[in-house]
């Protein structure tokens, strides 16, 4: 069924079983192999799974616009208008230099050392030799604190701020459409109505956050008004916790489970660790980004009309055997890892990518230095634990060894 403002991914791959949800690479092998350009009718939806195709989706922005009615990304469509990820050039680069003044390398230098006291105080949390759930302990409380903190928002305020940014990303799901946007319109209020209070004290008295940065932000006589910044700030919170969670639970699911050999290589050698994150984002991330079609083009073959949507398979592009020799294996060493797609590409690439990756390697850093090795608690079936519909993992018992 085509629906008027969403595109289901689920309708696409037509899974049902957990096993297809937990391991869908075998479809995406299938499809680069015999359908790596495919049409889905019912969603009026053109589908890319090779790397080059997928990265000229993201690149070519005239071809491939931001701008579009209908899209994977679940926030609600008022919030699109605006949202820099729905934007092309010229508007794009107003709202995203805006936002960038708040991301540069300084602000990430300057925010090492609260990422770093963090990490510390929750890795040195962690108790070995019975199983935890290290979701809980560490990939949810990181992500979600450092940003609260980062914008300037109480940080013992982090669950319910979760709460809200959980819901308000929930993917669509054809069964439940009404459900969720009334769920939605509820967090947002809620939401809105927490951080409005904040902007406006923050306007009054600036600190050293980014909100004020937001505030004080300007680009060729623009600025933020106080509902963009709200509305700015939740898009952050969203944009940043989930995808870093997944980032930091699939690093422990890969470390233990995708290649016995890489706990013991990244011990001997801790500075791996920013390779290994990239092999992770690579290897295990499972993402699709989508653009409108700008005008009738032919550059992948099959004839495409304009308005029509296209989805890029990035998580089948990442292990495209053409950028990615032996694709399908988690080489820690590999080279190129990084060429993965999975922070996007061309002018929409992630603006917190930075962020997410020294959260990460901080993480790992610490962990390595503390723990000798890992393994999976002897009951856990990763399939048990995914959301619903879902390829990740909600929850991963570990047991540590010091
Ligand atoms: C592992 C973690 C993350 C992943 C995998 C990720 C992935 C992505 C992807 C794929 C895009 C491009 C979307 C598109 O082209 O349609 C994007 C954009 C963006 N991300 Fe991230 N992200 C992560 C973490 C973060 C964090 C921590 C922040 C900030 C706190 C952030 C903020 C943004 C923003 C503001 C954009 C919009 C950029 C634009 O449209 O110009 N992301 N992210």
């Amino acid at each position: 069924m085509k629906t008027k403002d969403q595109l289901y991914v689920q309708e696409i791959t037509q899974f049902k079983t957990k096993e297809q949800f937990w391991n869908p690479h075998v479809w995406y092998k299938e499809m680069r192999e015999k359908s790596p350009v495919f049409y889905d009718e019912q969603q009026d939806t053109w589908n890319v799974f090779l790397y080059e195709d997928a990265k000229k989706v993201l690149s070519d922005y005239q071809l491939f616009p931001s701008a579009r009615d209908r899209s994977l990304i679940p926030v609600p469509l008022e919030e699109n208008k605006v949202n820099l990820i729905f934007s092309d050039p010229p508007e794009h680069k107003k709202r995203r230099a805006l936002l960038a003044k708040a991301f540069t390398p300084r602000s990430l230098q300057m925010w090492e050392p609260r990422i770093k006291a963090l990490v510390d105080e929750l890795v040195g949390n962690l108790v070995p030799g019975e199983p935890i759930n290290i979701v809980e302990k560490l990939a949810i409380p990181l992500p979600v604190t450092i940003i609260a903190n980062l914008l300037g928002v109480p940080t013992e305020d982090w669950k319910i701020i979760k709460e809200w940014s959980d819901v308000l990303f929930l993917s669509h799901d054809l069964q439940r459409v009404k459900e969720l946007k009334q769920l939605k319109e509820q967090a947002g209020k809620e939401f809105g109505a927490y951080l409005y209070p904040i902007v406006v004290a923050k306007r009054l008295d600036p600190a050293d956050d980014i909100i004020s940065d937001l505030i004080r932000a300007e680009y060729e006589g623009s600025h933020f008004t106080d509902m963009e910044i709200v509305h700015t700030v939740m898009g952050l919170l969203g944009a940043g916790n989930e995808t870093t969670t997944t980032l930091i639970t699939n690093m422990f699911y890969s470390l233990a489970e995708d290649n016995m050999a890489a706990y013991g290589q990244l011990r001997a050698d801790p500075s791996l660790a920013p390779k290994v994150i990239e092999e992770v984002l690579r290897y295990r991330f499972n993402i699709t980004l989508d653009r409108r079609i700008g005008e009738d083009t032919d550059i992948f073959g099959p004839h495409m009309k304009k308005d029509q949507h296209i989805i890029a398979w990035i998580s089948s592009a990442n292990r495209d055997e053409s950028q990615f020799p032996n694709g399908e294996q988690f080489d820690i060493l590999r080279e190129g890892s990084n060429k993965h797609l999975t922070f996007g590409g061309g002018n929409h690439f992630c603006l917190g990518a930075p962020l997410a990756r020294m959260e990460a390697v901080l993480a790992l850093e610490a962990f390595v230095k503390r723990f000798s090795s890992y393994r999976l608690a002897d009951d856990y079936i990763p399939q048990d634990h995914l959301g619903q519909n879902s390829h990740e993992l909600k929850a991963l018992s570990i047991i540590l060894e010091e």
